[in-house]
């Protein structure tokens, strides 16, 4: 069978605002995005996913769309994009862009139009619902970002509902209207070139059709997020969201290998469901087990295999280790680990997506209270839920600003940039920067890492290790020590007899082993096997 691009390709996922800017207005634009692809092509990368670029308010930093077919002035133009698209395909690289087809923002014409009157005729576009007879909401569902997730609108005596900000309405997805319109949008950016969509939210697009009651989340907890009070069954994940994934597919397969990756945060047996059945729905229904499972060897292995069993005949894996919306992983893990944790997302079997800045060991960037620009931190204060910290300027030199602007960035950059960036991690043999694109290098140029198989070795409370190999080619075994300590690995699971040829301690690289590993603390090592 032959392996797609984006089955044997790298996701690097921009965050525009803050990759580089080359206007001087401190956010990030389509320009800038330009003057850093050979950056990107020098790492390896060779799949650039680029969050929300259309015109917006900006109430949710461009997830609340006005304009579909547009591009927003803060990041350029029509012919920037164009521009970009080229440039990205003559590199031998592709585009993925970010579709928000569950919302949009609430000065988009569409809702402009469908506020203005009970009977306009794009009223149905959205979803209006009268009070309770008490005048409160007609269900108890929640927004995502706090409070209920209904609005009254006062001139026309209806709530409507969103599961986001307020300014970011939810379309009726049981419209046919709606379907076609979005499928219009795909559509557009499809026939100028554009390669794939990250899918926003894809398991809300439809809710339930009788409206009913979130029942209460007996797992609740003080610190959660206040949505997370209910479990959201009617309101998300409805079985009628597949007919309108398998809608998109079909558009999709109009076209000459597009691709499509379905944002979606829900357990394990239930995500599959997305790969659809004979996998005509979403390609790749992101896999975001590595960002809330503990960081213990066992606990990674067990989610690892169950994944890997969950899913189905010809379903298509992939890893995320960070994201615009979560911790960044060298927070989470610290710097040490995180170069395990490169070593773990670039070693298993499917598409990795590195979140940019991750590269280069990026932290998250404490803001103090009175700059926090995300309505998620600024709706709910003292639950410590901003997302601004892992969306800071990217790191990129010792110049002003850390090369990201000549100005002021709209969000300010991590205090010790002028010693952690991208110039000096690329004079630094040692760096993170280099282990990533050692390890993106080697990848992509072995078959059985890019795309062969995956089997389970070992794990105990501090090694995890796995077999990649591809039949009639090489075999590697990864191991990875999730903990601080040394540790001594010897299994009777597998012959121990090969070189190492990457390892998160590059002094190893080279090195025979025989037998057993001896690791250091928050070490991996990737063992060419002296056997097939
Ligand atoms: C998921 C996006 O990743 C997030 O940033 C956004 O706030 C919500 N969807 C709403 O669009």
């Amino acid at each position: 069978m032959k392996n797609l691009w984006w089955q044997t390709g790298i996701i690097y996922q921009i965050y525009p605002r803050s990759y580089q800017d080359s206007n001087g207005d401190g956010i990030g634009d389509l320009q800038g995005i330009i003057q850093r692809l050979d950056y990107l092509k020098w790492l390896g990368i060779n799949i650039i996913w680029i969050s929300p670029i259309y015109p917006s308010p900006m109430a949710d930093f461009g997830y609340d769309i006005s304009d579909y077919t547009g591009i927003h002035p803060l990041f350029g133009t029509m012919e920037d994009f164009d521009k970009l698209l080229q440039q990205i395909h003559q590199r031998g690289m592709k585009l993925v862009l970010d579709l928000v087809p569950n919302h949009t923002s609430d000065q988009h014409p569409w809702f402009i139009e469908s506020r203005s009157s009970k009977d306009n005729p794009k009223r149905d576009w959205y979803i209006w619902k009268d009070a309770k007879p008490d005048g409160s909401p007609p269900n108890n569902w929640l927004s995502v970002f706090g409070g209920s997730g209904w609005e009254w609108d006062e001139k026309t005596g209806q709530y409507y509902y969103h599961g986001f900000l307020k300014e970011q309405p939810d379309l009726n997805w049981r419209n046919p209207k709606v379907q076609q319109a979005m499928l219009d949008v795909m559509r557009f950016w499809l026939d100028k070139g554009v390669d794939g969509f990250r899918v926003d939210v894809m398991w809300h697009m439809i809710k339930d059709d009788q409206f009913r009651d979130n029942p209460p989340n007996p797992d609740y907890q003080q610190h959660m997020s206040t949505y997370d009070q209910l479990l959201p069954v009617y309101s998300t994940d409805q079985p009628e969201v597949h007919d309108i994934v398998k809608k998109m597919r079909r558009l999709l397969d109009e076209y000459n290998e597009r691709m499509m990756i379905g944002e979606i945060y829900l357990p394990i047996h239930k995500l599959v469901t997305y790969y659809g059945i004979e996998t005509k729905e979403a390609h790749m229904p992101f896999n975001f087990m590595l960002l809330s499972t503990p960081w213990q060897a066992a606990t990674i292995a067990a989610a690892v295999d169950e994944y890997e069993g969950l899913l189905p005949k010809d379903g298509w894996p992939n890893w995320v280790l960070g994201n615009h919306d979560q911790p960044r992983i060298t927070s989470r893990v610290g710097i040490q680990q995180a170069r395990v944790a490169a070593m773990l997302l670039l070693t298993l079997r499917g598409t990795p997506t590195i979140y940019y800045g991750d590269e280069i060991g990026a932290l998250d960037v404490p803001i103090p209270f009175d700059e926090v620009q995300d309505p998620q931190g600024l709706n709910m204060p003292d639950k410590n839920l901003s997302r601004d910290p892992a969306r800071t300027p990217m790191q990129w030199s010792g110049e002003p600003n850390g090369g990201f602007s000549t100005s002021k960035p709209w969000l300010r950059l991590h205090r010790a940039w002028e010693r952690q960036n991208v110039t000096l991690q690329k004079e630094d043999p040692y760096s993170m920067l280099h282990l990533h694109r050692r390890l993106i290098q080697l990848r992509q140029k072995e078959p059985a890492l890019m795309h062969g198989n995956y089997a389970p070795v070992f794990s105990d409370h501090q090694v995890l290790a796995f077999r990649r190999y591809a039949e009639g080619d090489k075999s590697f075994l990864i191991v990875l020590n999730l903990s601080h300590r040394p540790c001594y690995f010897k299994t009777d699971n597998i012959k121990i007899s090969g070189t190492i040829v990457v390892a998160t301690l590059p002094e190893l690289e080279g090195t025979a082993v025989e037998d057993s590993i001896n690791l250091g603390g928050d070490e991996g090592v990737i063992v060419e096997l002296a056997y097939k």
